[in-house]
């Protein structure tokens, strides 16, 4: 089966969704994405979109809050680029419809978290990215020249000469791999974080565009730098749900079994530090009083206000018997972003012809060596409008080149399935073991050797066995482990997100 597009954008996250919807009508846009379309970490996004919005903040605030947290390796051009074009964003986001939390005067309100020094955070109460997801895929729906294509899991890239032309894309429910062409491909995949045994993302973040650009010869770089989220929910039945930073924002503290706050022995800003100094401090405490974590406590503010503020929080909280009105929240850290990936311009072009990485999946030079809380969804919003404007200036994508069909003949169906589960499991752990909040050159070189042995198996397995979306993410993974590995036995100074005992900061 062949398909041919204008535009081939795999992802329907925040990146992908607003760039099929900044392009013009006249294009003809397949998005696709691997599960459904709400599937994917934008649409459990919290805390907000980082943004300057009052008179009494500034653009050189936010560009200096986001170097700070960058630790000295964020690219300047690109954070004052994303800056100074958040506004426009947060405006096309309201003209779409968008239902952001207003304060009592009828001004939107804007929140606070970690690393930011001025309160600059719009959201929608505690669940902003369900309403972003919500508002991008009602407008995607209404638009004809949008094709959405769910349950497809993009394989590879298909390149010719220096020219990417489209991609190979397992249909799930028809069980085989079509060939999508197109003038451009948009790789908005989002990030890696699954590939931690512990994570608050969703389960379709196995890096799968990072790896696909990586095989097709795009530059990836800052992989080192995975952002651990301090406060995931520590219960046996919430997965590791997040509790987000604008809690802390508005007011929480981190305490010991004995009630005891830690942060401030750690950091002048105490819980509002960056998030990289809050989970190793995290990581810190458990380690030395051998607990398995930490409480996180909001009650001594008003249950009104608690309840206002984050009422799907309380909800979740008090669906599995914690009041959080009235008692602390167990809390550990868990992976959360992926600071890293395919190297691109400000208009999300990689280096490979008609190819563009936007989202997650991008390293634009914003984050850095760790992120700024609340600048992703930004990052996502603010790059979906360069690139579709680069596709625009670029001309009619007329040239387009047929992908040719996927050869699969040769190969079988697997036999035991089971082997890909314990290759997913061996993975995960050995990259939370090994690759973690605090690393050290004989845990990275353990986690190598185990990378080693199981890309052999892997690559093994798939030259001869027929696809499937589990194995298609299991190959996808382990490239995204092995480059991770890669860039942090490279680096020989601890710095932001990346932190070796044995390297001095
Ligand atoms: P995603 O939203 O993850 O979308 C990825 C898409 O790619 C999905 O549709 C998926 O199906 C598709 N896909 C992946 N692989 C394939 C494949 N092989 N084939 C086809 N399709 C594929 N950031 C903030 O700025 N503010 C916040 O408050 C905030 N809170 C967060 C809370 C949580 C719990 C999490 C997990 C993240 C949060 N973040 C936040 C980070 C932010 O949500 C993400 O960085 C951002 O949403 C990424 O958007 P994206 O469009 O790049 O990718
Ligand atoms: C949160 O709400 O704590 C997440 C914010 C982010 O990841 O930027």
């Amino acid at each position: 089966m062949q398909h041919s597009f204008d535009v081939l954008v795999l992802g329907s996250g925040a990146a992908g969704l607003s760039l099929a919807l900044r392009l013009p009508e006249s294009y003809s846009i397949a998005v696709i994405c691997k599960d459904v379309l709400q599937e994917n970490s934008t649409n459990y996004a919290q805390g907000g979109i980082a943004a300057v919005l009052e008179n009494d903040d500034s653009f050189a605030s936010h560009v200096q809050d986001t170097l700070i947290a960058g630790a000295g390796l964020c690219d300047p051009e690109a954070v004052k680029f994303t800056v100074e074009n958040a506004p426009e964003s947060i405006q096309w986001l309201i003209g779409l419809g968008i239902n952001f939390t207003r304060s009592a005067d009828q001004n939107y309100h804007l929140t606070r978290e970690g690393g930011h020094s001025h309160r600059r955070i719009i959201h929608s109460a505690d669940s902003t990215g369900r309403d972003l997801e919500e508002t991008l895929i009602r407008a995607t729906k209404s638009k004809d020249n949008i094709r959405i294509f769910e349950n497809h899991v993009a394989i590879d890239l298909y390149k010719k000469g220096d020219r990417c032309l489209g991609a190979y894309i397992y249909n799930e429910e028809k069980d085989r791999v079509e060939a999508f062409s197109a003038g451009k491909t948009v790789i908005a995949t989002g990030g890696a974080s699954r590939v931690y045994l512990y994570s608050s993302n969703p389960s379709v973040t196995s890096g799968d565009g990072i790896a696909m650009g990586f095989r097709a010869g795009c530059k990836v770089e800052n992989m080192e730098f995975n952002q651990f989220h301090p406060t995931c929910l520590y219960h046996p039945l919430a997965g590791a749900a997040l509790i987000t930073e604008a809690m802390r924002g508005e007011g929480a503290h981190l305490k010991l079994p004995d009630g005891t706050r830690f942060m401030p022995g750690f950091d002048e800003r105490a819980e509002l530090a960056p998030r990289d100094i809050v989970a190793r401090a995290i990581d810190h405490e458990i380690k030395r009083l051998g607990i398995r974590h930490v409480w996180l406590d909001i009650s001594h503010k008003p249950a009104d206000f608690i309840k206002g503020h984050f009422p799907t929080i309380y909800q979740k909280c008090l669906d599995l018997g914690i009041d959080i009105t009235t008692e602390p929240i167990p809390v550990v850290p868990a992976a959360h972003y992926t600071c890293g990936g395919i190297k691109v311009d400000h208009n999300g072009q990689t280096g490979i012809d008609s190819l563009y990485t936007i989202g997650e999946a991008s390293c634009t030079g914003l984050h850095g060596a760790n992120r700024l809380a609340s600048n992703s969804l930004l990052e996502c919003l603010v790059y979906a409008a360069s690139a579709a404007r680069h596709i625009v200036a670029c001309g009619e994508n007329a040239q387009r080149q047929t992908v040719p069909l996927w050869d699969d003949s040769r190969v079988d169906k697997a036999r035991e399935e089971v082997l890909l589960l314990h290759n997913w499991e061996e993975i995960r752990r050995t990259m939370w073991n090994y690759v973690g909040i605090v690393r050290s050159f004989e845990r990275l070189k353990r986690a190598k050797s185990r990378i080693d042995l199981l890309k052999a198996e892997i690559q093994d397995y798939y030259s001869r066995h027929r696809v499937n979306r589990n194995f298609i993410e299991l190959r996808h993974l382990i490239v995204v482990a092995e480059l991770i590995v890669e860039a942090a036995l490279k680096r020989d100074k601890s710095v932001g997100l990346h932190y070796n005992i044995d390297c001095p900061a």
